[in-house]
């Protein structure tokens, strides 16, 4: 990817005046204005920066009406052609409800890079960095996956600890794991954050699993890559429309397991913004005629692992 370290501030800019923008709704009890507040200051920025950007992973498709469609063109039409997945609020319910972990996300690669994944689920697994490639697998199931995992770290199984989403279609897999021992931390929402926990061992965080949305596997894709993690991902379908879906956004193979390289090909950038305090990145501060961001900033091919600080004019 044919880009520099001002190239990625100037993708940063949007993923903070995104967070600046749902900030303004922390616990006010409003989902939608915030992800709507995150969406308009998002788009401004990506219309000043100079790409063909296409965006494959957005807010909905052109007939929805949203900002930030799926096929949308960002960028002053000149520069290199990019593909862009956004999430400019992931945590909607943390912003409405003023609790931590709420992000501003954006992912970009060379143009046919990620994967349009549609706005359904998906099966996540996920490990961390230094690790036997292809140890883990969806189809071996939650024990055998623990066990070879546990062998891998040379570790007991009691000793592993296991986030997913605290959510009633994961009870299975909960059940599997306190059967054999295995700690584990649930999160109310955020698989983003989730999932990208593995990759810092002061999280002691083992492994990520389960159901979450599939826009937010690719951004978390996104991130593992440039973190050295594993990943392996399927699409979670609910009913036959969400097959031709599927279809209609070209995918061909419905029950195809795609590894991190399967869903962001090439080069990466990926940028997230803390809206409020999370694991990884502080909140949006205001400071008066200014407001403070801390941007997670990691490009592949330079392998750039940064925390922007940053003060910017309100
Ligand atoms: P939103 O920010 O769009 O509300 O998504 C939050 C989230 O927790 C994602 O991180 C996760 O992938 C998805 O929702 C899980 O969906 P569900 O709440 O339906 O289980």
């Amino acid at each position: 990817m044919i880009v520099d370290k001002s190239f990625i501030k100037l993708l940063s800019h949007s993923t903070e005046r995104a967070a600046y923008g749902a900030s303004l709704f922390l616990g006010k009890n409003d989902k939608i204005a915030a992800d709507e507040g995150a969406v308009d200051e998002m788009r401004k920025v990506l219309n000043t920066i100079k790409m063909r950007g296409r965006i494959v992973i957005g807010e909905g498709e052109m007939d929805e009406a949203p900002m930030l469609y799926i096929n949308e063109k960002v960028g002053l039409n000149t520069g290199p052609l990019l593909d862009i997945a956004v999430d400019p609020l992931e945590g909607t319910n943390f912003v409405a409800k003023n609790l931590p972990n709420a992000l501003s996300v954006l992912a970009a690669t060379n143009k046919g890079d990620l994967l349009n994944a549609p706005d359904m689920y998906m099966d996540k697994i996920v490990i961390g960095k230094n690790l036997p490639s292809n140890i883990i697998d969806l189809d071996f199931g939650v024990e055998k996956n623990i066990k070879l995992l546990a062998k891998a770290k040379n570790v007991k199984m009691n000793d592993l600890t296991v986030c997913l989403l605290k959510r009633p279609r994961h009870d299975d897999i909960v059940k599997s794991l306190t059967g054999l021992g295995v700690k584990i931390k649930f999160i109310s929402d955020g698989d983003v954050s989730g999932a990208i926990s593995v990759a810092y061992p002061e999280k002691k965080i083992d492994m990520y699993i389960g159901i979450g949305g599939a826009p937010e596997g690719v951004l978390a894709a996104a991130a593992l890559k440039c973190l050295g993690c594993q990943m392996q991902t399927r699409l979670h379908f609910q009913n036959p429309s969400e097959k031709s879906r599927a279809i209609k956004f070209g995918i061909k193979d419905l029950n195809k397991k795609y590894n991190i390289n399967d869903m962001v090909k090439g080069d990466v950038i990926f940028c997230a913004t803390g809206v409020s305090n999370g694991d990884f990145v502080k909140g949006i501060k205001d400071n008066g005629n200014l407001f403070y961001s801390e941007t997670l900033v990691l490009h592949y091919s330079s392998k750039t692992k940064d925390i922007y600080k940053n003060n910017t004019k309100k």
